[in-house]
Formats: structure tokens, C-alpha cells, sequence
């Protein structure tokens, strides 16, 4: 059995890797967005709302990232939005390291075959599990690191959770500028991509 066995292209259609959450999902909740976008959202995983419509962040903090999306001119149909576990865990605790390897190979061909110019992590979580060390979030945030994903070294953008800036609003400017630095980073606000700048 290969590693993406039960994926159709991007998408998984059925997964029994991890006996929790199995239990815990009412649906796999795969990636949104464009096969082929320049910019590729990287969540946790789903919460209720997610479970509930098979889309990745379409609750509160769907509706952040959308508005900062929107302020930079971009929109949801431009970018692809993933997540690290593809089913959502019990009572919304966080992915074990068990259930985020198993996911793992999904992920990693994912972003191989959207090819993105910029990977952005949302959160905590992501940021470690794709940058294979701590990460401090606050003050991270807004740094690019180049690191091997999807087969190949690839940029990785720190960001906040959407949802950090619900808990504490003085974290809305820095959200706000990593987003905006996602977007210029895939040329949305030139039409070349300006990776070399950062
Ligand atoms: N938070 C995440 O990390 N992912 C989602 O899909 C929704 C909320």
C-alpha cells in the first residue's frame, strides 16, 4: 500500500490511518482552492464548522482570514487552504504526532502537486510541524524559511492562527501584514512574484 493510497489527486477519499479520529470526523475535510494557486494555507485541522461542511476554515476563523484576504487583495477562489489532519480531532484537541505523521504523506502531496509559491503556516501547530522546530508564533510571524516539502526546498511563511486575533486584537496588525507579505510574495499586487526580496 503506498503512502497516498485512498487520495484521488488532491483529494483524500477515505483514510481509517487513525482509530480517534475516525470516530471523532463526520466527513475528511480535504484542501479548498485552486489546484494550481500561488499561495497554499496550511491550518491544524478542522474544527465543528469544517467537520460540519467539508471545507476547510469556514467558521470565525474563516471569516478573518477571508476579510484579510479580501484587504489584500486577494479572494478565497485565488489560494488554496489546507490543513495538516484532514479529520477533525475529538472535542477539538490539538493533532497528536502520530495522527500529523500519518497525514503527513496527504499533505506532502498536496503541496507537490499545487506547487505553490509560498506555503503559509496558520498557527502554531503547522509552523512546527513543517519547519521541524519551535516555533514562537508572535514573534515569528511574517518570517519566510526555506525548507524541503512536496520533494522540493520550498518557501514557508510564518503566520498567527486567524483565530489569535479574535482572542487578542493587537495581534490583528501583525495578521494583517503577513498576509499582505503572502500575497506580494505570489505577485498578487505586481504580477511577479517578489521572492527574492525576502
Ligand atoms: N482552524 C484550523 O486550523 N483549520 C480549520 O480548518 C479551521 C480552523
Amino acid at each position: 500500500m503506498s503512502d497516498t493510497d485512498g487520495m484521488e489527486g488532491l483529494e483524500v477519499a477515505a483514510c481509517t490511518r487513525c482509530s480517534d479520529l475516525e470516530e471523532s470526523r463526520s466527513q475528511i475535510v480535504n484542501g479548498d482552492g485552486p489546484p494550481d494557486a500561488d499561495v497554499l494555507f496550511v491550518g491544524e485541522a478542522p474544527g465543528a464548522n469544517e467537520d460540519a461542511e467539508g471545507v476547510p476554515f469556514v467558521g470565525r476563523s474563516g471569516d478573518v482570514l477571508d476579510d484579510e484576504l479580501r484587504d489584500a487583495g486577494l479572494s478565497r477562489t485565488d489560494v488554496r487552504i489546507t490543513n495538516c489532519v484532514r479529520c477533525r480531532p475529538p472535542e477539538n484537541r490539538d493533532p497528536s504526532k502520530t495522527e500529523l505523521s500519518n497525514c503527513r504523506p496527504y499533505l506532502e502531496r498536496e503541496i507537490d502537486l499545487v506547487d505553490p509559491d509560498v506555503v503559509v503556516t496558520l498557527g502554531k501547530v503547522p509552523g512546527e510541524h513543517l519547519l521541524e522546530r519551535d516555533v514562537a508564533v508572535t514573534s515569528e510571524t511574517g518570517s519566510v524559511e526555506r525548507v524541503e516539502l512536496g520533494g522540493e526546498p520550498r518557501e514557508v511563511l510564518v503566520c498567527l492562527h486567524p483565530a489569535a486575533t479574535l482572542y487578542d486584537a493587537s495581534q490583528q496588525d501583525a495578521f494583517r501584514a503577513t498576509i499582505e507579505k503572502a500575497a506580494t510574495i505570489a505577485g498578487a499586487s505586481g504580477g511577479q512574484s517578489r521572492l527574492g526580496e525576502f
